[in-house]
């Protein structure tokens, strides 16, 4: 198996690589790619060096079993097309593809059925949306879910190494913003990507429409507010949602516990217990009645909501279309 990292230097990507050497996938071939700045630089998989090379149209052409994408949507855009032609199933982090209908935005758990005979872009759902949907689908396909309202609590690597960086330098007394729209260090900021005619964030626009496409259900009423926050790694979500049937807290509690993936506790998690783990951590669920519930969910935002996502799609394509791999 030939397997190509588009990004490989980016928070994202150097996590798909420890990810895929968790998961123990063995490429025959691992080559990866940035851009000219960081090009040259060295990193490790499998206890071997790999040299990181300038992403250019001819590499792509070369055809890759798999090409992970992480170097946002104007690279996307640009590239994932060649990879796409050359051959490679491409899976892409990025926003690029994700409304494009004819693109699987995928989950594995939820639905990677979708991947099987399939070639050509993947493409990655946004992180908040990840671990939102993971928490909920079991309860969506057992009781129905008629609306959800969540609140984000997202981490500034959620916004890439520039991201860390600011609050690192506002940590140190640089307080100017540059990356986000207001300091971030001891303030947190309900503002993430852009305000869009309807009042909405793009970011928040993202939760309405992905869910719809993973859930397959259009008829969802989705109400996010997506916040920034002061935290390095881990997003959470205070998440309200109403079924279309009756539901004890037991009902809710079995099917949650029967989600793959998807840890109920009832101990307290905050990103810093979530962060550096694979699951998504639901708590705090409680209810006053029988169709309306609220939940904390806390998850790793590069790895749940990208690195092991990609990685489990690759895992999940490959296993229902081994014989054409
Ligand atoms: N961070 C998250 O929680 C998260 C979650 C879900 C999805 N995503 C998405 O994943 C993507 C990457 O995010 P990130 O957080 O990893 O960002 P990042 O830390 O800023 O990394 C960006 C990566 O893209 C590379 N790159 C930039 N321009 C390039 C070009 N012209 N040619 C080739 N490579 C180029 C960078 O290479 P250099 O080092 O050479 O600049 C770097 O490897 C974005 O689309 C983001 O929206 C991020």
């Amino acid at each position: 198996m030939r397997i190509a990292v588009v990004g490989a230097t980016g928070e994202v990507g150097r996590m798909m690589i420890k990810v895929l050497e968790e998961h123990k996938v063995q490429p025959d071939e691992l080559r990866l790619f940035a851009s000219a700045r960081t090009a040259g630089m060295s990193l490790l998989f499998g206890g071997k060096s790999y040299t990181v090379e300038e992403l250019t149209h001819d590499v792509l052409r070369e055809g890759f079993d798999y090409v992970l994408f992480s170097a946002g949507s104007d690279v996307a855009k640009e590239y994932a097309p060649t990879a796409a032609e050359a051959g490679s199933v491409v899976i892409d982090n990025s926003s690029a593809f994700r409304r494009d209908a004819t693109i699987p935005l995928i989950v594995p758990e939820i639905n990677g059925d979708i991947l099987e005979g399939y070639r050509g872009i993947v493409a990655n759902p946004n992180c908040s949306t990840i671990q939102m949907v993971l928490g909920l689908y079991e309860i969506h396909r057992r009781f129905g879910i008629k609306s959800i309202v969540v609140s984000t609590y997202q981490s500034v690597s959620g916004a890439g190494k520039k991201g860390m960086n600011e609050l690192q330098s506002q940590i140190e007394g640089h307080i100017h913003p540059q990356k986000f729209v207001r300091q971030i260090h001891l303030n947190v900021i309900p503002h993430i990507g852009t305000i869009l005619d309807n009042g909405f964030s793009d970011e928040e626009m993202k939760m309405v429409h992905e869910t719809h496409k993973i859930l397959r259900d259009d008829s969802i009423s989705i109400w996010p507010t997506t916040v920034r926050v002061p935290v390095l790694y881990g997003h959470s979500e205070a998440i309200w949602i109403e079924t279309r049937d009756a539901a004890s807290l037991e009902d809710l509690r079995g099917a949650i516990e029967s989600s793959e993936d998807v840890v109920l506790t009832d101990s307290v998690i905050s990103p810093l217990e979530g962060a550096g783990t694979d699951f998504v951590y639901v708590s705090r669920l409680r209810a006053f009645d029988d169709r309306r519930f609220l939940m904390w969910n806390v998850a790793d935002n590069i790895r749940v909501g990208a690195a092991t996502n990609a990685v489990r799609i690759l895992k999940k394509h490959r296993a229902l279309n081994a014989r054409n791999i």
